[in-house]
């Protein structure tokens, strides 16, 4: 724990109460353990923290598995975040189309299975955003270089939206950017650090979101580089 203390003070601290002196130290006010973004979608600043030890290793194997790769978009766009996946399903994108596969088409092998450590952290952070029971099949691994970007998107090509979306942010901090069920809804914009996990479900579930270009800020752990996993429920 003392390695994640350094680098998200504000989060770790305020889960550990009672430490008034110390959370004096820092200008800005404690973040809550829950921060809703709406009916069913919450920021739970730092939940992830107890968990980077198991997550990293467990990340390094399923990308020796199946390395990331930047997709084209079926416009023709090469996407900037490089992506892989694990679990029964992944997410992959061609000229042709998006489309959920139990197959890497790059190796033409089954996606890595989804380890442990990855499943546990999404079924409780779910959980504690009020999704008891949650079964993740799909964790799409994105991996953002410093300018790295997501456009505006819903998170659609799943078959079950009763399921919510879980997204856990390591690495490099970066700007969310959360909208509403339009496209031209206005946005607000969420600032994430490492350890912190973003859960929308619910009616929040087909709300647009987005990554604003990374700044390049090299983080203790990983380098110059974010890695978010979202897990889904797409079978
Ligand atoms: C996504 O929308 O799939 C990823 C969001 C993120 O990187 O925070
Ligand atoms: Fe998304």
């Amino acid at each position: 724990m003392q390695g994640a203390c350094l680098q998200a003070p504000r989060a770790v601290l305020a889960r550990m109460g009672g430490m008034t002196t110390t959370l004096a130290l820092f200008d800005d006010p404690p973040r809550q353990e829950r921060e809703p973004l709406g009916p069913g979608a919450f920021v739970l600043p730092g939940f992830a923290l107890p968990f980077v030890d198991e997550l990293l290793p467990a990340i390094r194997a399923v990308e020796a598995r199946a390395p990331f790769r930047h997709l084209v978009t079926p416009g023709g766009f090469t996407m900037s975040v490089a992506l892989t996946n694990c679990g029964a399903l992944g997410w992959t994108s061609d000229r042709r189309g998006y489309r959920y596969s139990p197959f890497d088409p790059d190796s033409g092998l089954p996606w890595p299975a989804m380890p442990e450590p990855l499943a546990l952290l999404a079924r409780e952070a779910a959980a504690k955003a009020g999704f008891d029971g949650f079964a993740p099949d799909a964790c799409l691994v994105n991996r953002y270089a410093p300018g790295a970007r997501l456009s505006l998107h819903q998170d659609k090509d799943e078959h079950d939206y009763g399921a919510p979306i879980v997204s856990v942010s390591l690495g490099m901090p970066a700007v969310f950017l959360f909208g509403g069920l339009a496209r031209g809804d206005k946005t607000v914009r969420v600032p994430l650090v490492h350890g912190d996990v973003v859960v929308w479900g619910g009616e929040d579930r087909l709300r647009y979101h987005g990554v604003l270009p990374l700044k390049e800020a090299p983080h203790p752990l990983l380098g110059a580089q974010r890695i978010n996993l979202t897990f889904r429920k797409a079978g």
